[in-house]
């Protein structure tokens, strides 16, 4: 036992200290009702998503999404990943939807066509903690909160949150667990942020959640050493999406009650009913390089030591549209989801 532990010291020794955080914009790559992680095959899931990434984006996918696709919508040229989450709509007191449209953050480069907020960090903002980051595995994907989860997924996952704008889009605190109760001036934001702890085998778990494990206090706060059933510390990932709320600002119900409802259904808006994917797809190794490095935001672009490419090419990808269906003006009812079943308290 001591020996095994003096060895594992003295490698965390050789690891240099470095200070490696990726921050950059991803537009949107489709807007359709896909789930290749949760509804593989199903043209037409359950709900709708807003998805980012490799325009490779299918009802199915699998083997190693950096080699699959033409082109992507982030910043980061090599990196073919996608990204998504639940598409935020308002609802009308007559009945009727309308799809809420997300918005680029301040920091990131102007024009970008919809567009999440993407961040690959170490062990927080400021360091690795004198740890190797491992980047995630080709076939490698997660998810993290669910439509199902009840309060007790606050207390596995620290990081799904809601944020009122209500000062321009860098509006940060506070970060609240429910919708925001009255309008929100600059917009809402929606906060993502994943487990950082792998059990080091399984690409995927059937729950798409136990090959991985949360040690995230809160927000970007460092990670909690991982435990001996998922040792290996790989890069933090965390999505913002900023929800343009403000076009239904004078349309909030006089009654006060919140006009929000997310696709699957959920007018209740509880954070840890928000969920988002992910799937790997980074090429080669140009993951890992970047968590090697010491490289802050925008500094990791231009070749160091990552490609990226202008918000024009960015906003040129697309992914292919499966799902032949109307999902913007104002709608009868949510996409995929039966008028039946519209008001009741559905788990799912
Ligand atoms: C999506 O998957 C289908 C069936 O597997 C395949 O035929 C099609 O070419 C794929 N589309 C794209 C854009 O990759
Ligand atoms: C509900 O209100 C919106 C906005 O005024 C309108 O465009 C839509 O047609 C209305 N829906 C119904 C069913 O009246």
């Amino acid at each position: 036992m001591m020996k095994g532990f003096s060895q594992v010291a003295a490698l965390a020794a050789l690891i240099a200290p470095s200070q490696a955080a990726l921050r950059f914009a991803c537009g949107t790559v489709t807007i359709q009702r896909l789930d290749p992680v949760v509804e593989p095959g199903n043209i037409g899931s359950a709900h709708l998503h807003q998805v980012v990434g490799g325009n490779a984006f299918n009802a199915s996918m699998n083997g190693d999404i950096g080699n699959q696709g033409t082109c992507t919508t982030c910043t980061f040229s090599e990196d073919f990943s996608n990204y998504w989450t639940a598409v935020l709509f308002f609802k009308h007191t007559n009945g009727s939807y309308k799809r809420v449209k997300i918005m680029e953050n301040d920091a990131l480069p102007a024009g970008v066509n919809g567009g999440m907020t993407i961040y690959y960090t170490q062990q927080d903002f400021n360091s690795n903690g004198k740890q190797k980051i491992t980047a995630f595995k080709p076939g490698f994907r997660m998810t993290v909160g669910s439509p199902t989860q009840g309060k007790d997924g606050l207390v596995k996952h620290k990081g799904l949150r809601f944020t009122c704008l209500t000062n321009g889009k860098s509006t940060r605190f506070p970060e609240v667990d429910d919708f925001p109760k009255t309008p929100c001036k600059s917009g809402l934001m929606t906060e993502h942020h994943f487990p950082a702890c792998w059990d080091g085998k399984n690409l995927d778990s059937p729950d798409h959640q136990s090959h991985m494990y949360d040690t995230q206090p809160t927000g970007f706060a460092a990670g909690g050493a991982c435990p001996s059933s998922h040792p290996v510390r790989m890069p933090q990932l965390a999505y913002e999406t900023l929800w343009d709320t403000a076009e239904f600002a004078n349309m909030w119900p006089k009654d006060g009650s919140n006009p929000f409802i997310f696709s699957y259904g959920d007018q209740e808006g509880h954070a840890y009913g928000t969920h988002a994917d992910y799937m790997f797809g980074w090429k080669g190794d140009s993951l890992q390089k970047a968590m090697d490095s010491s490289c802050m935001f925008n500094a990791c672009e231009g070749g160091k030591p990552l490609k990226s490419q202008s918000v024009a090419e960015m906003n040129k990808c697309q992914a292919k549209q499966l799902v032949k269906e109307n999902i913007d003006g104002w709608l009868p009812a949510l996409p995929g989801q039966q008028m039946a079943k519209r008001d009741s308290k559905r788990k799912y």
